[in-house]
């Protein structure tokens, strides 16, 4: 897969697209990454890529002729999906990051200041936020984006399990999960999960699951996938909880 950033800040990748798991996956050509400076499409001796909004307020706008133009030249001989991140965006979510790891070429598209002129989102596939808050720029949600894609791809993560026993992917909060020592001060493991019964530990995991979820996350119970007694033991958590709340 390939992904692309557009975004007037391109060196805040370096560190990140480098290193760990992201880093391995670019080395082993499982991920190419490449951020482009939105300046390049900028006409001016300034090189300007915002301006003041019309009808008046505050802060600058990124323009639509920088975007439009880098948009020409990267997809003049190669067809991409174009996500632009924005707090107006769909929530990012497991299941989006799913699908985006399906296409073979994105390009990530970041704005600064106030937003984009509106006229930008023609060109866009997708819009992401990342969540109801407003960061500075777009950059750290399309590191957030790339990173949770990536971990995805095939042959990016050793052990192929990983991603299956995971939080999201079955749609519940993840397990609690402990390793040694089996006693920290007065903390200890809980014994089932030194038992070595593999039957008896799957059966508490997946209890453990329902119930973290019920307890942190009750809005994802309506989608998780739970069998008429799990069903019970979601209900009865979540009748305790909000009787203790
Ligand atoms: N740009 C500014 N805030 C953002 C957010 N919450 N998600 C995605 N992009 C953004």
């Amino acid at each position: 897969m390939r992904i692309e950033t557009v975004s007037v800040f391109p060196q805040m990748f370096d560190v990140p697209m480098s290193l760990s798991i992201i880093g391995r996956a670019r080395e082993k050509g499982l991920l190419s990454f490449a951020a482009h400076d939105l300046r390049d499409w900028t006409g001016d001796r300034h090189r300007t890529v915002d301006d003041e909004p019309y009808g008046g307020g505050q802060g600058q706008l990124m323009m639509v002729q920088p975007v439009f133009e880098a948009l020409d030249d990267l997809l003049a001989h190669e067809p991409a999906t174009v996500v632009f991140f924005t707090p107006a965006g769909e929530p990012f979510s497991h299941a989006i990051a799913t699908e985006l790891s399906k296409q073979s070429r994105l390009v990530l598209v970041c704005g600064r200041y106030e937003g984009f002129d509106e006229r930008v989102y023609t060109r866009a596939d997708r819009c992401i936020s990342l969540g109801d808050y407003v960061l500075t720029g777009g950059e750290l949600a399309a590191m957030v984006v790339t990173d949770a894609i990536c971990r995805l791809l095939p042959g990016v993560l050793g052990d192929e399990l990983s991603n299956v026993e995971e939080s999201f992917a079955d749609g519940l909060l993840e397990f609690p999960q402990y390793t040694r020592p089996s006693v920290y001060r007065d903390l200890a493991v809980p014994s089932i999960l030194l038992s070595g019964d593999h039957q008896k530990i799957a059966e508490w995991r997946r209890k453990q699951s329902i119930l973290k979820t019920a307890q942190i996350r009750p809005d994802l119970l309506e989608r998780a996938s739970l069998s008429n007694d799990e069903w019970s033991i979601a209900r009865a958590a979540l009748k305790d909880y909000n009787g203790r709340a």
